[in-house]
Formats: structure tokens, sequence, C-alpha cells
């Protein structure tokens, strides 16, 4: 279970001091095993590796996957944007590294201001970093950052029934289930029904 307040204990970056800090400080969060922050320029291979290398771990929970989600010069070319995107509040598309190696992503995209106040969470981890806490790990220190930097009311993050996995790394960390949405997202080029959950923010 994350606790929001104060501040993460691995949060280097500053929630005060502005959007131009995020990017001077290099914003990174480090937790005991994982260093987790956006790509930086020069790492689109990193990225593209990645889900090269998941592709079919990855297919059956992810929209069908693009030629260019595998090419590093589509991500370089990203890269750019993510931090923009960072700096004026409309996604934290953070990887998650451990000595050095990329070894998951965790998203928070369609961040809206008030009065919603709310974003929406995705994640995935490499095949050979299954089993080990390391989600759980990550999301414990991205949550809270994501909660005050973002000042956000609500995270919310959806699961298909049988992914029972993240339902568990969701539980973990506070999510709570609101309900059923059919055939919510195309995933792996079928509509899937998702469980809704949300993690709340009470000191909102
Ligand atoms: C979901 C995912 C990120 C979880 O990664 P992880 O850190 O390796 O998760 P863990 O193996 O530590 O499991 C988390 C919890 O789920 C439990 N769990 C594992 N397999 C499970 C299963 N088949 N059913 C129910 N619970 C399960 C674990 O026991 C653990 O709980 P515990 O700590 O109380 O024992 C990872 O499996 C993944 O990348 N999956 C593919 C992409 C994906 O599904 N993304 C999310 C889309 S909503």
């Amino acid at each position: 279970m994350v606790r929001l307040y104060p501040a993460h204990p691995g949060y280097n970056g500053s929630n005060s001091a502005g959007l131009w800090e995020i990017t001077k400080l290099r914003m990174e969060l480090t937790t005991s095993r994982l260093v987790i922050r956006p790509l930086r320029k020069g790492e689109g291979a990193k990225i593209a590796s990645y889900f090269q290398s998941n592709r079919a771990f990855l297919q059956p929970f992810y929209p069908t996957f693009k030629q260019d989600d595998f090419h590093p010069t589509t991500w370089e070319r990203h890269i750019p944007q993510i931090h923009t995107d960072i700096e004026w509040h409309r996604a934290a598309r953070l990887c998650i590294f451990q000595a050095d190696e990329l070894i998951g992503v965790a998203n928070f995209t369609n961040i809206h201001g008030h009065p919603r106040h709310a974003c929406t969470l995705g994640y995935s981890l490499t095949e050979n970093a299954q089993g080990k806490g390391l989600m759980v790990e990550a999301l414990e220190a991205a949550v809270p950052w994501v909660i005050n930097e973002f000042r956000l009311h609500r995270i919310e993050a959806n699961y298909m029934p049988r992914n029972e996995r993240s339902g568990r790394v969701l539980e973990k960390i506070g999510f709570q289930k609101e309900g059923l949405a059919k055939k919510y997202l195309l995933i792996n080029g079928v509509w899937e029904d998702h469980i809704l959950t949300a993690f709340i923010n009470h000191d909102f």
C-alpha cells in the first residue's frame, strides 16, 4: 500500500519548484532495486528492444503492436514529446530500470485537471523480471510522485478479468475495484471486458 504524505523518500525532484525543475533535476525515483524515470535522449533503442524482445509475451495484454513500436528511431523522435508531456502535465511516461537495464514501463496518461484531477495508469514488465514483486515496488514510488506532482485526486487502472496477477498488483498498491466495463479496450484485436479500479487521494 502506498503512503502519500510526506513525499516518498525516493523522490529526488521537487513538487513545489515548478515544471522546469523536473527537467533540470532529471526527474528520477529510486527504490531499493529500481530507478524510475522518463527515457532520455539517445535511449530510443532501449525501449524498442524492450518491446521487440517481449513482443510475444506482452501482445496478449496490449493493443496490436505496430512495426514502429520496434524501431529505435520512432522512439527517439518521441523523447522530446515525452518530456514536454511531463512539463505540460499531459502524461508521465516512465521507464523502470534495474541496474541500467530497461525492464518495464509505467505510463500515467490522459491527465485531466480541474475538476477531474485524474489520470489513467498502464504498465508492463519484461518477461524475465516477472514474479519478484518489482511492479509493486515501482508503483509504490511512482503513484505518490504522480499524485503530488500533478495534484491528482484519482488514478484509474483497468485490467482484463483473467489478468489476476495485474489485479493483485493494483490491490497491493491500494487501488479499489469500481466495476466491470464490457468490451472496454481493443486488446490484441479483441474488444475485451475490463475490471475498473481506482486509487483515490483522500487528502486532496
Ligand atoms: C502485471 C505485471 C506487471 C505484474 O508483474 P510482477 O511485478 O512480476 O508481479 P508479481 O509476480 O510480483 O505478482 C504480483 C502479485 O500477484 C500474485 N500473482 C502472480 N501470479 C498470479 C496469478 N496467476 N493469479 C493471481 N495472483 C497472481 C503474486 O503472488 C503477487 O502477489 P503476492 O505478492 O501477494 O504474492 C506483469 O505480470 C506483466 O508485465 N504482465 C504483462 C503486462 C500486463 O498485464 N500489464 C497490465 C495490464 S492491466
